[in-house]
């Protein structure tokens, strides 16, 4: 199993009783492939422990400014210049006096005085709702907003201090939204989970060979990689390829049919399933542990086939968890249309992309692809045009059947 990020946030945890909220958010990060590393402040100490953030986060914590003095004199001024964004969450009324008057005390007021201007930082205050209200608080904020610090405003409800009003820390799941929002613009499918199977599998016989196809796992790669720019978090479960794998989601490399249906089940559950995937029909039903020899009689082999488990079918049928949407694609080299429909009956998923593969087309293994999307009541021509660019046609599609 590879992970990898497709950005770095420096989140500072400063004290107060919603401190707490800070292992969800890191949770919500890392799942959305984001690296996460944490300044905790003395006060935030009072209220979540160092190895809480570490075990999350995945990565050294750091705690005050003498905790970087091994050999690492300047890196206050690295933290924040190694972040695309740096957060607070939550940030308390006493850390953002310091962050107003440019105070230089402890690790977090020295990051971030010492962050250049094109870092952006997001605040998300929490306190009782009278600190937040006091004039010193709300002269603090609007001079920070003038510096051109972003702020999610605390929100109104009932608060640990038995108190209601506004104070309240926002939650993890709209500060991660915020986040992901200023990080890589709009995110429609933000808070959906999403399944892509791509490539081949291969089938062994013996050792040395195995039964497969000429599939590329492009046309399944373009369209992770398109729904993971849309916000939804993205495993991939690809056969063997030779292409390089997509960044900033899971990636699941398998080899065998009944491989890829395991990871597809431990995958579940999702809202999108996208089933690209050339899986191969059949598989032998002996593998041979040696390499089968040449007989003296020349006669070749003959293998017995036995069918292979057919996961869209599965999935798009699965009595407890089928995703929301499950889209199928049909590989055919004559009536096209005709065999596509009955596919999407018989398997029973939402949609199927039909796909002319005759040789001819030079679509499988190919840049470019042509393709009718089906669904029981609809069809819709994409001209022939880039796998990347089908990729966002269809995920278009999905935008929409997810809008309400
Ligand atoms: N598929 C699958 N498991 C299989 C075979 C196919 O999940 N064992 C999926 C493919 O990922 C694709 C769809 O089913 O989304 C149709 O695949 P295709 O190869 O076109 O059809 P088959 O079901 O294999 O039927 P045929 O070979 O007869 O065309």
């Amino acid at each position: 199993m590879v992970s990898n990020t497709r950005a770095s946030i420096l989140l500072i945890v400063s004290g107060g009783i919603a401190a707490y909220k800070a292992l969800s958010l890191i949770r919500l990060l890392r799942a959305n492939h984001i690296r996460v590393r944490c300044i905790l402040t003395k006060g935030g100490a009072e209220f979540v422990t160092p190895l809480s953030l570490q075990t999350l986060s995945e990565e050294t914590v750091y705690s005050d400014l003498f905790s970087l003095t091994q050999n690492h004199e300047i890196e206050h001024i690295s933290l924040s210049r190694q972040a695309d964004m740096i957060v607070i969450y939550p940030a308390s009324a006493n850390l953002l006096a310091r962050m107003a008057q440019g105070f230089a005390d402890d690790l977090a007021s020295t990051v971030l005085l010492a962050t250049p201007d094109h870092i952006r930082i997001l605040v998300a205050p929490a306190m009782n709702v009278k600190m937040w209200e006091h004039p010193a608080t709300q002269t603090n904020c609007e001079l920070l907003k003038k510096r051109g610090i972003l702020f999610a405003d605390p929100e109104t409800g009932a608060m640990a201090c038995h108190e209601y009003g506004k104070g309240r820390l926002v939650s993890p799941e709209t500060i991660n939204q915020m986040i992901c929002q200023k990080l890589f613009g709009h995110q429609p499918l933000n808070g959906k989970k999403a399944l892509v199977t791509a490539g081949p599998t291969y089938e062994p016989i013996d050792p040395v060979r195995f039964l497969g196809n000429f599939s590329s796992g492009r046309q399944g790669y373009a369209i992770a990689e398109c729904l993971r720019d849309y916000g939804a978090e993205v495993t991939l479960i690809t056969g063997p390829t030779t292409i390089p794998h997509p960044t900033g989601m899971k990636i699941v490399p398998v080899t065998t049919a009944q491989e890829m249906l395991n990871a597809c089940e431990a995958a579940l559950p999702v809202d999108i399933a996208v089933m690209t995937a050339a899986v191969a029909d059949w598989r032998v039903k002996t593998f041979s542990d040696q390499k089968i020899k040449k007989q003296n009689n020349h006669q070749p082999p003959t293998l017995e086939l036995t069918p292979n488990p057919d996961i869209l079918a599965w999935i798009s049928q699965h009595p407890t968890l089928r995703p929301e949407l499950v889209i199928g694609f049909a590989a055919e080299t004559q009536n096209i249309l005709e065999h596509a429909k009955a596919k999407l009956e018989r398997k029973k998923c939402d949609w199927i992309i039909a796909n002319n593969v005759s040789p001819n087309t030079k679509i499988m293994g190919g840049e470019e692809n042509e393709v009718t999307l089906l669904s029981s009541s609809d069809s819709q021509h994409f001209h022939r045009s880039s796998k990347k660019d089908i990729a966002g046609l269809l995920t278009q599609q999905i935008v929409k059947f997810f809008s309400p």
